[in-house]
């Protein structure tokens, strides 16, 4: 069979390289045993592209991201990198795809496995059954906003400056792709801002209101301050169907939510843009972790995130909702039969690498397509 499906796979740094291995391997059984083959490149982001081109993303890299299906993206970033100035840190080279690839849509769902309700953080009770999908926006707020910068004041004193803004648009646009996910899941919106001490908080809240009110009245939307859902996600998750928080509330939460689920290295997530007249959209799948520079290199990740990323990729960009499945089914009953990398362990499971977790995933899916 002709391949048909265009991925553009970018390993990254540190731990980015390793738990990408383990997900090219799935690939690599979906092309052999399934219905749907893949063309891959592979190309250099972050700090790797830094080493090689002096720069954290080349604009060819930039093109090839744009003309793929989509983009399978590992972590950057490392200590190596750290003193550089801003522009020049690998994490641009992530912030500049996502920008110019305009993907404002960065679903994070955060869903417990019963095996590792023990792992969480939370009380088993409070997080076995956890599904939350966090919808965070990502090509806009104070990532992007100006005026941002560093300057030296007349008395001497430095002054750091960011510019938080959001316009009706690009509030109304993320907030249409959560009120899209909630209608197939329990039809609950919570929308997050600080309406109480942000103007840009008080524009999202109406906002969000006049949409759903104009397009989703069978939505229940509700409004939260996000020091409040920060403090409701620790107390009561489960209360939650889908967040919609910007793009700095909806870093900080969504890493809060990963713990939830066990560890930082089980949480995926998918970038999505506008569908364009021809029915395409672009497209980033990344795991919500970084890359662990402390365990870079030595067969310690956790490839689980990178592999529901892989999962995400086939349900949202390929519309492969049963290969999608067969590979969160794996993922479960590896962890179900007990095997856990370094940052799941828990007393009495078996302590395995990146490449055997990898290993066991795939064996698993031979078993369930047998
Ligand atoms: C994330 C990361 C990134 C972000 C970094 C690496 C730039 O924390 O994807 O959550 O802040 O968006
Ligand atoms: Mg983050």
């Amino acid at each position: 069979m002709a391949a048909n499906k265009r991925l553009l796979v970018l390993p990254g740094d540190g731990i980015g390289p390793e738990v990408m291995r383990e997900a090219r391997r799935v690939v690599d059984w979906l092309d052999k045993r399934r219905a749907v083959s893949f063309a891959i490149e592979e190309g250099l982001c972050g700090g790797a592209s830094l080493d090689k081109h002096g720069t954290p993303l080349t604009d060819e890299t930039l093109e090839r991201a744009k003309a793929a299906d989509a983009v399978l993206f590992g972590s950057v970033g490392g200590p190596k990198w750290d003193s550089l100035p801003f522009d020049k840190k690998p994490e641009r080279g992530l912030l500049r795809l996502r920008k110019e690839m305009d993907l404002f849509a960065n679903l994070r769902p955060a869903v417990c496995f019963d095996a590792l309700a023990d792992a969480s953080s939370l009380k088993p009770e409070l997080v076995r059954g956890l599904d939350v999908m966090i919808v965070r926006e990502l090509t806009s707020g104070i990532y992007f906003g100006q005026p941002r910068g560093i300057e030296t004041l007349p008395n001497g004193q430095r002054r750091g400056y960011n510019t938080q803004s959001y316009t009706t648009e690009e509030i109304r646009r993320v907030v249409r792709v959560a009120c899209e996910l909630a209608r197939k899941r329990n039809k609950r919106v919570t929308s997050v801002e600080k309406a109480n001490v942000m103007e840009s908080g008080v524009l999202w809240r109406e906002e969000a209101q006049k949409l759903r009110d104009a397009e989703f009245p069978e939505i229940e939307l509700s409004h939260m301050y996000a020091d409040n859902c920060a403090m409701q996600l620790v107390r009561n998750p489960k209360q939650f169907d889908v967040i919609v928080a910007d793009n700095l509330f909806g870093d900080i939460l969504s890493d809060a939510a990963a713990m939830l689920t066990g560890s930082l290295g089980m949480l995926p997530s998918a970038s999505l843009g506008a569908i364009d007249a021809s029915g395409r959209r672009p497209a980033l799948y990344e795991p919500v972790h970084g890359s662990a520079p402390d365990i870079a290199g030595q067969n310690l990740a956790n490839p689980i995130a990178m592999l529901l990323s892989l999962a995400m990729t086939l349900r949202y960009s390929f519309d492969l909702l049963e290969d999608a499945r067969l590979i969160e089914t794996a993922v479960k009953r590896v962890l179900d039969g007990g095997a856990r990398t370094g940052d799941i362990m828990q007393p009495g499971k078996a302590k395995v690498s990146t490449s055997v977790m990898g290993e066991m995933i795939v064996r698993e899916l031979d078993n369930l397509a047998a």
